[in-house]
């Protein structure tokens, strides 16, 4: 380590708006000269914006969401000749940071492969397992594996599985993803491989079809570069000044001269990710040069380790030195529950302390351990150099001053130490309440006596850390006494008081549950088995995940292929090889400008006036664009839809609504505008935020529709030897599309050029023809590819492409809308929440007599994309009963208008008769698994619309799935694991289903065209690919019914122009009307070549037999229009059945739980394509069980502001929150004689048995009550959070005994 020096040195003063020397940046082998650019200028935007490197995406810019992750080189500064390999997110690592890193080289997604040139084996087996849908996410997932790979070439499945806690996929379910990349995995066993049999076998040269000499994990080489950026200012720009020091004295100096001014110190970057509003800043340090920071050594007195040292690399510095303290490894394992790969390995534990120093209530996990550790800290500055503790180090005056480094005493002799982290998501999310306790205890005359002890917590209060109460009252005290630890927690109970302001933090009550839990579990961990009783040893252990499996089982049919066929998605080569463009990826057009939404603050006012002028000042301000601006109706839906303003004219419905628009040359700029914006509100009223404020205050939008009165319900149910009444809850559910809501509109000769990510072209080109006033025949609307939509794109998609055409006409140049995060779950409604009331009465054996439901459905401010009262078909699910009334209500709050969401009303009412059925058999004391079984409807039935069950086989697949899967076995066993076990509980559930599927409502328009040079065709229907798969069942139909190899069919974008009137796609129909509307259109072009070909001898090939119709004068373009007619009486046109069974582990203490097992089996009728069938059915279900067990939007009770608009607090499911064992079937041998080629929906259907794993959960819940004498019903409603859960289990810490 260099002493610390006065004189100044190697600070070399570079010019104003000048670098001081080559700034270059190597990516993918080339280098870039960077010195015009802001060194701030993220990674992501820098490929993507300068170079034109779309491939890595973005999407959350705060390192949440893992689709930006790229992986950077650069030389070991500790270890001569030695290059550090790691995964970043490029979203928040500034260009500027990466000159500090020796020999840097960035490696990007288009680095690894391309379809062209060929892919790179992870890009290969991530398309042929199926493991993308959409495929936004893929380069993300690829170049996370690249950098393990690069690091580690035979990890084991368990290291994969690790791997992936910072990347989300909202449409795969990950199951694909995760087998794909375990087929690398050096335990990885046959069925994992596949087709492949080892990793030499990927290495086949894709032209030779040879071994390829080249190693693809080391394709590209070290890089030996010219960026010797020696001097300290490396930029100075706009009064900002980036400093790049090498050694530790140049630090100091620079900190002293700048010590009046805001000083940033560059390590990861990544707090801005938590922390967007800290600074301005005018002086950046990047530290990251300085090699003597990187220093760790093992000292006699622990492991001494500087700043610069990220969290990963602590962790496996932890692990190293595991033999000299069993608390690193406890520490190791709770740095690795810090966010995710990237950032740890871009963040460090000096920025995360300095985190909670700036920020109290940080709840910062190094802090925690640290601290219970007795860690202590070490800050210098050019004078100085000061030891604190962690508790001291809150209090030091950091201006100035460097944390230099900590020292991690190992464990005294008879010092235990533990940590805990419990979060709303077992990945990537922040604590709850964290906790780490040491004790030092001694033996004597069989008693373990506490002779110190520390309790540190964070989450509870900003100052509350030490349970200073609780370690008092333990001193001395023996810890084999029940009165010990009764007594520490009657005082823990005093002591512990948390802040209950924030209506993002967990509830007080469960988080006061929590610090009792928490310690309850390490006292018990501190004493032996035989003193502790066997049922409480359960509460010692946190549940343990194994690695995930899956099984997938269908049929085929080899003599109907492509038909039947299991073959990956057409474009899913593109896709994980980061070429398949969306629109984001379309380069900027010359002059193109960008646009950003400002949006209400206010949830129920007036708007009293917008002022622009300080935001035409900000770099690249172009226009601030309002209502008054628009040039035809300010609404962007149009009629017969309600009103819904583009830009509010005054009156604002919701906190979130937008009001202007601001453009600029860049979305960076545009967002800058926004924020400049001055916006005035006059009329303030309280908002109706709440579904029971609505109810209370009859908030109704107009009557959606009858509902449904079958029978007499009424006498039935007060006939019935029993009666039941309840309420239950279910919350809204952001759609969380990786691809935010997008448009690029283009002033054409004629009109516009409108580039949507949208579900329905026809309703944007209406909207947009409205907006700008021109007619619909001078707009085209194109979508290729959408980057997931789940509902959310059908009708707010018009949003973006109506403000986005208002700019383009008003201004005359291109002009892109995108909506960041935060603004799209700001100003866009969600699935609709409810709030349903039910009377039910019911024989003594469970059978149903009447049900009277009042479905209460929250649509937010406007009544547009309403769904209840329009899905009431769904409402029996599967269970027959002769008496229903069914009163559907939409509630009108101050809330962004609901929108559908995968399944809408389908799901909700499903969930609402199964939790009918299992408060019936709670109240009966039966089993529901048996309850809903006896009420299965038969072949036969009628339901109560009215509508006759031909074909139905709910009864039959329901007892062979429990046959199958064991169920009877399996509930032996759980309930003797429940039996033994007091803290941990299991439970089982099984969830039927009957899904309804209706045709006639929308329409598609399909053509098929022949090209007469060489037989190659290209098919354009109305339907948009979203992820799924669409576009490739078209495909096989379309070759199937030609006799043509696939590779011969295109899918063309869909656009206005080529299918026109088309609907909207969604409710599972739109593969199959697409099929159905190629199939047609190729039985005609069959027929057209019907006597032409009998003329031909047999065997004339396909492009003979296209050239002889050519010269024949036969039409080689075929039109269909599908728009199939209603059944008899709006009867579905069929059914799809499914069984789910659903177990669930759950910790009592925490609410922490683990789906273990689902099996599902599913009626896909002949999949036209099982692979994709099969991606449908497992993405639909874990975006559903994320709904029930862990995705919440937070309002702000005052203004009804979405309060978690981010990826710091709303989590929807990574890939370890799927069950753990997750086995799909596709029902065999049923063909669907009512469906497209024999084959049955599958983008909806499965996602309403996802409520299993809730019922799943609840089982386990009941068994914790029923320990505790609750034996009655209770109802869980979703989202069933671990703080419900934990909550629900009646928790009191009296109850907590050795
Ligand atoms: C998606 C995400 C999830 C996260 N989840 C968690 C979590 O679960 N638990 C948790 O505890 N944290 C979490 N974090 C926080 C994360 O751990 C920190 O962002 C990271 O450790 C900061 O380190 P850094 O090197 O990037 O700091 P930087 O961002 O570079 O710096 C942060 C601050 O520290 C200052 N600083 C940096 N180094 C020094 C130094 N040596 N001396 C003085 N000042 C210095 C900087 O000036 C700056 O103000 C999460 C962050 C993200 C982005
Ligand atoms: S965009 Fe970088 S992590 Fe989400
Ligand atoms: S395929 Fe992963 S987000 Fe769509």
């Amino acid at each position: 380590m260099e002493s610390v020096s006065l004189r100044r040195r190697g600070c070399v003063p570079a010019e104003e708006g000048s670098a001081a020397g080559p700034l270059v940046l190597r990516v993918n082998g080339a280098f870039h000269d960077v010195k015009d650019e802001d060194p701030q200028m993220s990674l992501a935007e820098y490929l993507r914006s300068v170079l034109k490197h779309c491939g890595t995406k973005v999407m959350c810019h705060e390192g949440g969401c893992g689709c930006c992750v790229v992986v950077v080189e650069y030389d070991d500064p500790m270890k001569p000749g030695e290059r550090i390999i790691k995964s970043i997110n490029s979203c928040l690592f500034p260009i500027g940071s990466l000159l500090s890193l020796k020999n840097h080289c960035v490696i990007t997604i288009e680095a690894l492969g391309s379809v062209r040139k060929g892919l790179h084996p992870i890009q290969q087996r991530l398309a042929d397992y199926n493991g993308t849908q959409c495929g936004y996410c893929s380069p993300g997932f690829v170049m996370q594996m690249y950098g393990l790979l690069k690091n580690n070439a035979t990890p084991s499945s368990q290291e994969v599985e690790d791997n992936f806690d910072g990347n989300v996929c909202r449409c795969t379910g990950y199951r694909p993803i995760l087998d794909a990349m375990k087929s690398f995995a050096n335990d990885a066993d046959k069925r994992q491989k596949g087709s492949f049999i080892d990793i030499e076998d990927l290495r086949t040269c894709p032209k030779t079809k040879q071994l390829c000499k080249r190693n693809y994990l080391n394709k590209i080489g070290p890089c030996t570069d010219q960026t010797k950026n020696t001097a300290s200012l490396l930029f100075s720009k706009n009064n900002i000044s980036w400093y790049q020091p090498t050694v530790l004295t140049e630090l100091y100096l620079l900190l002293q001269e700048h010590s009046e001014e805001a000083v940033k110190l560059v390590h990861g970057d990544t707090a801005k990710g938590v922390y967007k509003k800290d600074g301005p800043y005018q002086v950046f340090i990047d530290v990251k040069g300085i090699a003597d920071l990187y220093t760790v050594t093992m000292q006699p007195s622990g492991l001494k380790v500087f700043s610069n040292v990220s969290l990963n690399s602590l962790i496996g510095h932890l692990k190293q030195y595991s033999d000299q303290s069993p608390s690193y490894t406890v520490i190791a394992s709770h740095l690795l529950k810090i966010a995710n790969g990237p950032v740890r390995n871009a963040g460090g534990w000096a920025g995360n302390l300095m985190m909670k120093w700036k920020h109290h209530e940080f709840v910062s996990d190094v802090f925690v351990v640290f601290e219970a550790a007795g860690a202590k800290v070490t800050v210098s500055d050019v004078t100085d150099m000061n030891t604190y503790t962690l508790m001291e180090f809150l209090g030091v005056n950091m201006q100035g001053k460097l944390l230099l480094c900590v020292e991690i005493p190992k464990l005294a002799e008879g010092e235990s130490m533990n940590t805990y982290k419990i979060m709303p998501r077992n990945q990537n999310a922040h604590t709850y309440v964290s906790a780490g306790f040491r004790v030092k205890t001694r033996v004597s005359n069989n008693k373990q006596l506490v002779e110190s002890v520390s309790m540190v917590y964070t989450g509870i209060a900003e100052d509350f850390i030490h349970a200073t109460a609780t370690e008092k009252y333990l001193q001395g005290k023996d810890l084999t006494s029940n009165d010990t630890l009764q007594g520490a927690l009657a005082v823990l109970d005093k002591e512990v008081i948390p802040d209950d302001s924030d209506p993002l933090l967990a509830s007080a009550a469960y988080r006061k549950i929590l610090a009792q839990g928490l310690f309850y579990k390490f006292y018990l961990s501190l004493l032996s088995d035989k003193t502790i009783s066997p049922r409480n040893r359960s509460a010692r252990y946190s549940l343990e995940r194994p690695v995930s499996s899956g099984k997938q089982t269908y049929s085929t049919k080899p003599e109907e292929y492509p038909l039947t066929q299991p073959i990956p998605k057409l474009s899913a080569r593109l896709q994980t090889s980061g070429e398949a463009q969306f629109i984001n990826d379309l380069l900027p057009l010359p002059n193109e400008l960008f646009a950003a939404f400002v949006l209400s603050t206010e949830g129920n006012a007036t708007l009293s006036s917008i002022d622009g002028t300080a935001a035409m000042t900000m770099p690249g301000a172009v226009a601030v664009l309002k209502a008054e601006d628009i040039p035809g109706s300010n609404t962007f839906m149009p009629p017969p839809f309600a009103v819904e303003e583009i830009f509010s004219s005054g009156p604002l419905l919701y906190a979130g609504q937008p009001i202007a628009l601001c453009i600029a040359d860049s979305q960076k700029h545009a967002l800058q505008m926004v924020e400049a914006v001055k916006v005035t509100y006059q009329d303030q009223k309280p908002p109706i935020v709440t579904l029971d404020e609505a109810i209370k205050k009859k908030s109704f939008h107009p009557s959606p529709g009858p509902g449904l009165l079958t029978g007499d319900p009424a006498t039935a149910i007060s006939e019935s030897p029993c009666k039941i009444e309840g309420e239950i809850r279910m919350g809204e559910q952001y759609h969380f599309y990786m691809e935010t809501q997008i448009c690029r509109c283009v002033s054409t000769e004629d009109g516009l050029e409108v580039q949507a990510s949208s579900q329905w072209l026809t309703l944007v080109q209406q909207a947009v023809a409205d907006a700008v006033g021109i007619q619909v025949k001078n707009i085209n609307v194109t979508a290729k590819r959408l980057g997931g939509a789940y509902g959310g794109k059908a009708t707010r998609a018009n949003l973006v492409a109506c403000a986005a055409a208002v700019a383009a006409t008003a201004l005359r140049r291109p002009v892109r809308c995108i909506m960041d995060l935060s603004t799209n779950m700001k100003a866009v409604g969600k699935r609709h929440g409810y709030i349903v009331r039910y009377k039910v009465g019911f024989n003594k054996d469970g059978t149903l007599n009447g049900v009277i439901i009042t479905y209460y459905c929250n649509n937010g401010s406007s009544p547009n994309d309403n769904e209840v009262g329009e899905n009431l078909v769904f409402s029996d699910n599967a269970y027959r009963c002769k008496n229903w009334q069914l009163i559907p209500v939409a509630l009108k709050t101050n809330r962004a208008p609901h929108t559908w969401c995968r399944a809408p009303g389908s799901k909700p009412n499903i969930f609402v008769i199964e939790t009918i059925l299992e408060h019936v058999a709670k109240f009966l004391s039966l089993d529901p698994i048996a309850v809903k079984q006896r009420n299965l409807y038969a072949r036969g039935d009628q339901t109560p619309m009215g509508f006759v069950l031909p074909y139905c086989s709910i009864r039959d697949l329901y007892s062979s799935q429990l046959t199958k899967v064991d169920v009877a076995g399996r509930m032996q066993a759980i309930k003797k694991f429940n039996a033994d076990n007091l803290w941990k509980k299991k439970g089982l559930a099984v969830v039927p289903l009957k899904y309804s599927l209706s045709w006639s409502w929308t329409c598609y328009l399909c053509t098929v065209s022949v090209f007469a040079s060489d037989g190659s065709v290209i098919v354009s229907h109305g339907g948009i690919e979203s992820g799924q798969g669409l576009n490739t069942k078209v495909a096989q139909v379309c070759a199937y019914m030609l006799g043509i190899s696939v590779d011969y069919v295109s899918i063309k974008p869909t656009t206005t122009n080529s299918s026109p009137n088309s609907g909207a796609t969604g409710g599972s129909i739109s593969s199959e009307l697409n099929c159905m509307g190629v199939q047609r259109c190729c039985k005609i072009l069959r027929e057209r070549m019907k006597p032409v070909r009998d003329k031909l001898p047999p065997g004339t090939s396909w492009k003979d037999l296209v050239a002889a119709c050519f010269k024949a004068k036969v039409n080689l373009t075929v039109q269909d229009w599908v728009w199939p007619d209603p059944q008899p009486k709006d009867a579905p046109q069929y059914n799809s059945y499914g069984v789910t069974v659903a177990e669930a582990e759950v910790d009592i203490l925490t609410g922490e739980n683990q789906i273990t097992q689902v099996d599902i089996l599913f009626d896909c009728g002949e999949s036209l394509n099982p692979d994709i069938d099969i991606g449908q059915v497992e993405g639909a279900f874990i975006m559903g069980m994320g709904y029930w067990l862990m995705e919440e939007m937070v309002y702000d009770p005052k203004t009804g502001a979405v309060l978690n608009a981010g990826t710091w607090d709303y989590k929807p499911p990574f890939s370890k929150s799927i069950p753990v064992s997750f086995n799909i079937e596709l029902l065999k041998n049923a063909p669907n004689p009512m469906g497209v080629l024999r084959s049955k929906a599958s983008g909806e259907p499965p996602q309403c048995m996802s409520c299993a794993t809730l019922f799943a959960v609840k089982r386990a819940i009941e068994a914790a009550r029923e320990d505790i004498g609750q034996n009655t019903y209770f109802p869980l409603s979703g989202p069933a959070t671990v703080e419900v859960i934990q909550t629900n289990c009646l928790v009191d810490y009296r109850n907590f005994k050795i």
